[in-house]
């Protein structure tokens, strides 16, 4: 099965898609995650999506699905993926559908994460992540040791006041029209209601695909 995640930053698509990949025995690919790991790499796909990133627009197009082809032909995506952050440019849907096409495959679900913008800034001025393994943390320091790896807790560059801001607007203006695009190609788009405990928001997930 083939999930997109969409939503605003800090809509919880990482914390969600990580608990939908256990449940589900999918993998998450997080175009985020794969870009910050490139980065830390210094490859020439990390140096030239940096300063996008650290501004908070959108990396182009090209690279995003440079990343997705990589992806989705891998052994690891032959029973499905969760798509997190992976589609937010009309260009992008257009390119991963055809992309899928040609290998025999398509996108199931669309399921959209619905926070409000205060929530979206509370969550995201007090998030840490892990520098290894990306986790994301709520009321942990950075310096604090991750869980999951060991790792080192980080704030992210984007996560400064100014950056959130340009993500939401170019959230509004570069990935909400992706919400319409899908109901035009008749692929419903299944809004969740993602203002609540990580938990309930997993409940109502696994509700909207069925399971
Ligand atoms: P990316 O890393 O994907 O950032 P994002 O979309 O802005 O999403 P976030 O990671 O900020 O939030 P999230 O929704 O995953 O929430 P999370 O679970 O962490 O992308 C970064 C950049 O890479 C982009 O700005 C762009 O430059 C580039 N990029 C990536 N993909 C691209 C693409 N396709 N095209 C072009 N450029 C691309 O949760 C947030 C916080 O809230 C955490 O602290 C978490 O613990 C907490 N939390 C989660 N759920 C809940 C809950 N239910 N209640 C309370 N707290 C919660």
């Amino acid at each position: 099965m083939i999930i997109v995640l969409l939503g605003p930053p800090g809509a919880g698509k990482g914390t969600q898609a990580d608990l939908l990949s256990a449940k589900l025995g999918i993998p998450k690919i997080a175009t985020g995650d794969v870009l910050r790991a490139a980065l830390r790499d210094g490859t020439k796909r990390g140096l030239e999506a940096k300063a996008y990133m650290d501004r908070g627009d959108l990396v182009p197009d090209s690279v995003i699905l440079g990343i997705l082809q990589d992806v989705m032909t891998s052994p690891a995506a032959k029973e499905g993926a969760i798509l997190d952050g992976a589609v937010r440019t009309v260009p992008q849907a257009e390119g991963l559908g055809k992309m899928l096409k040609e290998i025999g495959k398509k996108v199931d679900r669309v399921l959209l994460f619905d926070v409000d913008d205060e929530e979206l800034v509370k969550r995201l001025s007090t998030r840490t992540v892990c520098e290894g393994c990306q986790t994301p943390y709520m009321g942990r320091d950075p310096g604090a040791k991750c869980e999951k790896c060991g790792g080192k807790l980080v704030r992210r560059k984007d996560d400064e006041p100014e950056a959130v801001r340009n993500r939401l607007e170019v959230y509004r203006r570069q990935t909400a029209p992706v919400i319409d695009w899908y109901d035009d190609n008749k692929m419903k788009v299944l809004k969740i209601d993602a203002d609540a405990p990580v938990d309930a928001v997993t409940k109502r997930t696994l509700k909207a695909l069925g399971k």
